[in-house]
């Protein structure tokens, strides 16, 4: 059921939009639904973000994968516990740019030896690093390159990305690789949870779900670009650029039932982002472990929201009690 029910969930989305293009129900699915797709998303990117930022930060959490700045003879690590604003903001690009913390996820296995007990190995494992990479840079360029629909004409900096991307040409329509990293990495990234026993264990409905809503999204949009299924390219700009300047189009020319579950599943994509796991693309620019200067030692850090707390201090406690602690033989500190 952890798989099959999302599987089924985005097979229905796939279904009920098809159905409406059938039955001509452009405007509830080309025009109504993407409209209530952005609004929920960016009501739930300004919800997540707020909730975040409200979230009390009272320790400067600092990393120990490296030693921190503070005695000269001791050699720190800059990037693994940066003491400066710099050192941080190249972990944060490292880790956003790179994946840097997920290619040093490494596999643990026993390793078995003659005449001996079992050794615990550590072994790069860089499939899973590499997979992410492919997936997120290639739907980044995919999702760009998709703003030619809404703009006329098409920047030349998008033209640029179209021709690097469709370096493969070999007819027409161009290939644009992208596409096809797109779909390839989504398939292996959720062959994994599926094949590894260890993975599969552990993955619920919620990890399945956006790997076949992305998975429906590549296919449905490589069957409209090469197959017989192809769609009327300027009814889709029409329908954007009018949808960009809140004019859609009165009647859109029919664009295809593919169209219509190409869009149902981004709409869907877009309004689930910020409920899920998927809003990690925004919460790793404020993850405290990477976007937190590791100077406590050189700084002491006082948490921001103290309040003033009555204290009595031993002086006091001395100057109250001197006599008494006199007659009983207890030391002071002052006589
Ligand atoms: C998350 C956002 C989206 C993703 C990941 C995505 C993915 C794709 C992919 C992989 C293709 C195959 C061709 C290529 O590589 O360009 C494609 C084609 C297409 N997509 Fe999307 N898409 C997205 C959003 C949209 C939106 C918002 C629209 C229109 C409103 C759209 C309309 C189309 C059309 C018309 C094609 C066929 C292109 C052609 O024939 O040249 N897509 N999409």
């Amino acid at each position: 059921m952890t798989v099959v029910a999302p599987l089924i969930g985005v097979l229905a989305l796939a279904a009920v939009s098809a159905a409406g293009a059938r039955i001509g129900l452009t405007t509830l699915f080309c025009v109504v639904i993407p409209y209530a797709a952005i609004l929920v998303f960016l009501i739930g990117v300004v919800w997540r973000v707020l909730s975040w930022a409200r979230r009390p930060t009272p320790f400067n959490i600092t990393t120990t994968c490296g030693q921190q700045h503070s005695l000269r003879w001791i050699q720190s690590s800059p990037l693994e516990n940066p003491h400066t604003r710099l050192g941080v903001i190249g972990r944060v690009l490292l880790e956003v740019l790179l994946f840097r913390s997920l290619f040093r996820n490494v596999k643990h296995e026993f390793v078995s030896r003659e005449n001996a007990a079992p050794r615990l190995a550590y072994k790069a494992s860089p499939w899973l690093w590499l997979g992410a990479l492919a997936f997120h840079y290639s739907f980044l360029v995919v999702f760009v390159r998709h703003y030619r629909f809404f703009s006329e004409p098409t920047p030349r900096s998008l033209q640029i990305v179209e021709m690097l991307d469709g370096f493969f040409q070999i007819g027409s329509p161009t290939i644009f690789v992208s596409g096809f990293v797109l779909l390839a990495a989504a398939t292996f990234l959720l062959l994994r949870r599926l094949l590894l026993p260890q993975l599969r264990y552990i993955s619920l409905p919620v990890d399945y779900f956006p790997l076949f809503l992305v998975i429906g999204i590549a296919l449905t949009g490589i069957l409209m670009r090469y197959t017989a299924f192809r769609t009327d390219t300027a009814a889709v700009k029409n329908l954007c650029i009018g949808l960009m300047q809140f004019k859609p189009p009165a009647a859109t020319e029919p664009i295809g039932a593919i169209f219509f579950v190409h869009l149902t599943l981004v709409s869907c994509l877009f309004a689930y982002l910020p409920y899920s796991k998927l809003s990690h693309m925004m919460g790793v620019w404020l993850s405290p472990t990477r976007n937190l200067i590791g100077a406590s030692r050189m700084r002491r850090h006082i948490n921001p929201w103290n309040y003033p707390v009555a204290v009595h201090t031993y002086e006091e406690y001395e100057n109250e009690w001197r006599d008494k602690m006199k007659a009983a033989g207890i030391p002071v500190d002052k006589e």
